[in-house]
């Protein structure tokens, strides 16, 4: 893997090489880290990331759900994405801000400083290159998420993506690009790094933040894009096998973007290809760094 020059570390831009931390550091051990996944857009005006400051705030949440004191402001780590970005330049495509638990105590509840990275890379198409135009296979994993009150689904946090860890891993040993969760409930969850959008009748049906999920920026950036495009979006439970009898199907995520999901557990979902609903709603998004969606929101935010 080509690595890019540059990483913010605990407050200074250095050589990628010299971010290191021990390994003993707690977060290595117990998960105890939490993070932001951020895009980087070419546009007409230069590169834009897209909803640097939600992206952040959501660290800042992260963080509270699992008392790590993040010793920067919002302000400077927005700014160190910045730096980050611009160090790097053309070199990178995703931000990655992150803060753990460090070196300085063994046990569970151990206070050790908090350390704090931003590494930015070239990511591309997460589900591969073709998957935004043809649409990918995948299955309903063998692994649930996480019961209520167990690991709070709704912080961005290291630990949590053993989950999403085993999700994935189990699609592609079975020959499929991606794994989707059911809830503890048996109702749908989410993809393994992804939230789900189910479309019947033309309107966009989405799992709900009860179903043990990562409430996405992206789909909370489709909602209102489609809601103002004057398309109904409805936030429910939904059973498993409305996975199957949907007219069309897609995740999204930061990684993933829109990609459209063409069969599940070996059914082809509706046309087995991108439908219009979804098309519509990649134009409206992807139209945002084209400029042929209108950023009324902020949400592109200058390097
Ligand atoms: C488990 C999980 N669900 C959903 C998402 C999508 O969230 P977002 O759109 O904020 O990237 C991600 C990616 O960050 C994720 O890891």
């Amino acid at each position: 893997m080509q690595y890019p020059d540059w990483i913010w570390h605990n407050g200074t831009i250095k050589p990628w090489a010299d971010a290191t931390t021990h390994v003993m550091a707690h977060a290595l051990h117990y998960g105890s880290s939490v993070f932001e996944g951020i895009r980087c857009y070419d546009t007409a005006d230069g590169p834009a990331i897209f909803r640097l400051t939600d992206h952040n705030r959501r660290l800042y949440q992260s963080a509270k759900i699992h008392e790590i004191d993040i010793p920067y402001t919002l302000d400077e780590i927005n700014a160190a994405c910045r730096e980050v970005i611009a160090a790097n330049g053309s070199t990178t495509d995703y931000l990655r801000p992150v803060a753990f638990r460090g070196l300085g105590g063994f046990g569970l509840s151990a206070e050790t400083p908090v350390d704090v990275a931003v590494a930015t890379w070239k990511m591309g198409k997460y589900l591969g290159d073709e998957a935004l135009e043809n649409g990918i296979d995948a299955c309903v994993s063998s692994w649930q998420r996480f019961a209520p009150n167990t690991i709070p689904a709704g912080a961005k946090a290291g630990g949590n993506y053993l989950s999403g860890t085993l999700v994935a891993r189990e699609a592609r040993r079975l020959g499929f690009r991606e794994g989707i969760a059911l809830a503890s409930t048996g109702l749908l969850s989410e993809g393994a790094g992804e939230n789900l959008f189910l479309v019947f009748d033309g309107a966009l049906h989405t799992t709900p933040v009860s179903a043990a999920l990562l409430n996405g920026i992206t789909r909370n950036s489709i909602i209102t894009l489609a809601r103002e495009a004057g398309l109904t979006v409805v936030e429910r439970d939904l059973p498993r096998e409305y996975l199957y009898l949907c007219d069309e199907l897609f995740m999204c995520g930061t990684a993933a973007e829109i990609t459209p999901i063409r069969s599940v557990d070996g059914r082809q979902v509706g046309a087995g290809k991108a439908g219009p609903v979804t098309r519509r709603i990649q134009a409206l998004f992807f139209g945002l760094f084209d400029g042929s969606t209108a950023d009324t929101h902020g949400w592109l935010e200058r390097v």
